[in-house]
């Protein structure tokens, strides 16, 4: 199931997170993200274990994604379409950026119907990032 975070799951999501970024617990304060209206950020939960999460600003009629993680072991179910749907407000436009190089990332946006909005020519270590668009109606 897909839920808000709350208190509880904070260590979890710094967990996963470590897995993917050595500094994830540098650049992100969840403990000040999850009562705060400016983010979105909801958990994957199957049995009551954590095993995803996506953290998401929220700013007026814009939600910029910052990170969508599965655990590895739970990967190519469906469950980060399903967390990406989760954020799917009405009236909002969802941006974000990924690097050329991030396969499954970018196939699962464009699955989701994201398209290019501009290219940051060499923003990650020389490769490319792409930003891309989605608006809900
Ligand atoms: C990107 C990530 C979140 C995908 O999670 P996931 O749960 O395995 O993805 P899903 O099972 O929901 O896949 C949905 C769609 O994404 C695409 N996709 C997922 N994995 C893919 C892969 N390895 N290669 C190509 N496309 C892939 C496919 O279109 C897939 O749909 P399909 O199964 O009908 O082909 C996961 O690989 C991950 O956590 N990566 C590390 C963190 C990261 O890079 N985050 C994005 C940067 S912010």
């Amino acid at each position: 199931m897909i839920r808000k975070a709350i208190n509880s799951d904070i260590k979890k999501i710094y967990e996963l997170g470590l897995r993917y970024d050595k500094s994830f617990d540098k650049h992100y304060h969840l403990e000040s993200y999850i009562d705060n209206d400016n983010y979105l950020i909801n958990i994957y939960a199957l049995d009551n274990k954590v095993i995803g999460f996506i953290i998401c600003t929220k700013l007026i009629d814009t939600i910029e994604v910052q990170l969508i993680f599965i655990d590895e072991d739970y990967r190519n179910h469906g469950y980060a379409y399903e967390l990406m749907k989760s954020i799917e407000l009405d009236k909002f436009r969802i941006i974000l950026e990924v690097s050329v190089e991030n396969v499954p990332a970018k196939g699962l946006y464009d699955k989701l119907g994201y398209e290019i909005i501009s290219t940051r020519k060499g923003y990650y270590n020389g490769v490319d990032a792409l930003v891309m668009e989605k608006v809900i109606k």
